[in-house]
This record gives structure tokens, C-alpha cells and sequence, in this order.
């Protein structure tokens, strides 16, 4: 089955380039031994930088949403109290997931298309000093609204909780400081700014990290998604079968040769390259008609979220672009679906002039409307 060729702007999975696709077309390799041990422990560096901690890192085998569930799952035990912040679609998610280990939630709110407030979780605190850890995403990707993780980090610091952040839309794109920020649980996934397609979670852990799952009693939530189980094959096995289960080897490759090009970028290169794009896109939504949706300075880097013109339901326009140009974009999610359109920038592969294309085709819309 061969599908159409399109220009692939969702909020991932995301166009790769030519190295990253040959990297994972190429021969199966066994997912052991010393020299694929020492390439998987050479990505794992790599990703350490990306994460800027100096603690571990595990590529787990799934999407996201596996390694949201291993740090979750693997920090707290049954019956502890959560703080989960909430202002869309993934904080509502990250809710389902502490509760699905049966964690007693307390959501500290802000509306969808404002950030959480780093205050708000400290009056939570003061009413709830029982809470043993604090969950947030980093960039909600319903909204495109970026939280401020680092501020929620030094609460969390201060009160002595666990501190664990979603950031499988933002890692790669967005600065990410772990261990500076007193970020203690990190999850993300390789099909979004890491620029590769998806099949693995890069799971950080830092020091303290590990302190909050080691008070945990043995065994208490499942085995493959338990993080102890993680380290003690890195350990135990770590000189020739560095992880509990078969390695997606070829999804690894693939990674390494996006990692590759984002080093020798530069992480704050990067960063700033994205950054343009976003203004530029932002300029010519405005000049359309089609408004951003968050205001300039709380602006996403990889991410943007704009209102269609009025009274069009904005599925419309995800549909003109995906027909008539081969454009594929993304409509709003939950209470904001064709309200707001997204167009996600986060593949290293956008360039200006794909912005300049992507905002041609919002124009013509307008014009045949
Ligand atoms: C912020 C955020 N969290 C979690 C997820 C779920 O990730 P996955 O589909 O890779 O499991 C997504 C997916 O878009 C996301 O954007």
C-alpha cells in the first residue's frame, strides 16, 4: 500500500527526513551484544542532552503514553494524592492515567488557552500537604498553551513533592532543563520535535526521581511499565542486553539519526529556528484573517493554534487544505473542535517557505469562501 504524498503540519506525528527514514529501513539488527549496546548507550547519551539531565534515561518500547504511565505508575502507589494541572485535552489525560493506577486526584485548573500558574499549585499545597507529587504537561497540545514547568518545579522543590512533567509535544522543541528545574520524571515520544516516527517513549529520571519510586513497595504496579524493572536490566544486564524487553532496534536508528542532526544543530539553534517559524506563521495568519489563538507572548515555539474566519466551522479548513493542497493540519480537540484550527511546526523539516505555503492555501481558502 503506498499512501499519497502530503505536506505532513499535525502536532506529530511529523515529517522525517531522508537520513531518519533509511535509518529505519535499514536491516534488522539482534537488540544485543556490545556493539548495538554501545549504540543504544551512545542515543542514551544523546537524549540526557536533550533532557539536560545528568540522570537516566530508558528508550521504552510505545508511544507516549507508555512512559507517562511508568513514571506515574512507578512513583506513587495506590491511594497517594496527585496534583494534576489542567488546562486541556492531555491534562485531562494525565488525570486518567493517576487515576488509573488509583491515585487520589486534586486538579488544580486554569481554562483551556491559559497556562496552569505556578501559584495555584501552591495554594493546592497548602490545602492538601499530604500530596506527593505534582503532574503537569509541558506543552498542551490541545491548545498549544505552554505551561510554565519551570516555576511549578521551584514550588515543588519547596514542598519536597515529586515532580512529573509530560513532555511528549515539547521535548526537542522546547527548552528542557530537568535537572536545573527541579523536575524529578520526564516523558516524551520520538514522533514529534525528536523528528523521528513514533514507536518509543524517552523516559528521564532523576536522582530524586528515584528516591520517590524506591519508596515504593516491590511489585505494586505491573512489571513492564514499572521503571525499577527498566534499571535493573540497565544494570544487570547492561554490558550486552540493556533493557527488559525486545528493543524496537529500527525505531532506535532512526532516532539516533535525527539526534545526530539536532546535535550538530545545536539544542539552542534549534530552538530558535522553530521560534522564526513561529513568528512567521503568526504574522501570516494574521495577515488572512485567521488570528493566533494564544496571545504573541505566550506563544509555542512548534505549535500553533489560530481561530478560522467567522462562522466557518474550522473542520473545513483542515479539509480544503488536506484536499486541494495536500496540506494536512489539524482541528481544535475537545470543547474547542472547529472552533480553532493547528498547525503543527515541530518537525525539523519545516521551513519557511513551508509556512509560506501553508498560509497561500489558508488564503485561497478564504478567497473560494
Ligand atoms: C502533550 C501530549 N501528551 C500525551 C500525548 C499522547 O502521546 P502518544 O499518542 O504518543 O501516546 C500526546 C499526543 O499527542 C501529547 O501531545
Amino acid at each position: 500500500m503506498k499512501f499519497a504524498s502530503q505536506k505532513l503540519m499535525i502536532p506529530g506525528p511529523v515529517e522525517v527526513a531522508d537520513d531518519v527514514l533509511e535509518a529505519m529501513g535499514s536491516p534488522v539488527q539482534a537488540h544485543y551484544g556490545p556493539a548495538w549496546t554501545k549504540f543504544y548507550n551512545e542515543t542514551l547519551a544523546q537524549l540526557k542532552q536533550v533532557f539536560g539531565t545528568s540522570g537516566d534515561v530508558f528508550l521504552m518500547v510505545g508511544s507516549g503514553t507508555v512512559g507517562i504511565d511508568a513514571c506515574i505508575g512507578s512513583a506513587l502507589s495506590t491511594g497517594e494524592k496527585i496534583l494534576v494541572g489542567r488546562n486541556g485535552f492531555f491534562g485531562d489525560r494525565l488525570m486518567s492515567v493517576a487515576e488509573g493506577y488509583g491515585l487520589k486526584v486534586v486538579p488544580v485548573d486554569a481554562p483551556w488557552g491559559q497556562p496552569l500558574q505556578a501559584a495555584d499549585f501552591e495554594a493546592a499545597l497548602a490545602h492538601h500537604p499530604d500530596a506527593k507529587a505534582i503532574a503537569a504537561v509541558h506543552l498542551e497540545t490541545s491548545t498549544a498553551i505552554v505551561n510554565p514547568v519551570e516555576a511549578i518545579g521551584q514550588v515543588s522543590r519547596r514542598h519536597g513533592t515529586i515532580f512529573f512533567v509530560d513532555a511528549v509535544s515539547s521535548l526537542g522543541g522546547l527548552e528542557m532543563r530537568m535537572d536545573d528545574w527541579g523536575i524529578d520524571l520526564v516523558a516524551s515520544a520520538t514522533q514529534k520535535c525528536l523528528g523521528a516516527p513514533p514507536g518509543l517513549s524517552p523516559v528521564a529520571v532523576s536522582k530524586a526521581g528515584w528516591e520517590a519510586i524506591d519508596r515504593n513497595p516491590d511489585k505494586a504496579h505491573g512489571w513492564y511499565s514499572d521503571l525499577r524493572v527498566w534499571r535493573h536490566y540497565a544494570v544487570d544486564w547492561g554490558d550486552w542486553h540493556p533493557f527488559p524487553v525486545t528493543m524496537a532496534t529500527n525505531n532506535v536508528m532512526a532516532l539516533r539519526a535525527s539526534l545526530d542532526t539536532l546535535l550538530a544543530e545545536g539544542i539552542q539553534q534549534r530552538l530558535k529556528r522553530y521560534c522564526d517559524l513561529a513568528l512567521r506563521l503568526r504574522a501570516g495568519l494574521r495577515r488572512v484573517g485567521m488570528p493566533p489563538f494564544t496571545p504573541d507572548e505566550l506563544m509555542a515555539p512548534v505549535l500553533t493554534t489560530a481561530y478560522g474566519p467567522a462562522g466557518v466551522p474550522t473542520g473545513e479548513i483542515v479539509n480544503y487544505l488536506a484536499e486541494t493542497h495536500q496540506i494536512k493540519i489539524a482541528g481544535g480537540l475537545g470543547a474547542l473542535k472547529d472552533k480553532v484550527f493547528r498547525i503543527g511546526h515541530m518537525s525539523p523539516m519545516v521551513s519557511p517557505a513551508d509556512i509560506d505555503e501553508v498560509i497561500a492555501a489558508l488564503a485561497e481558502f478564504n478567497h473560494k469562501s
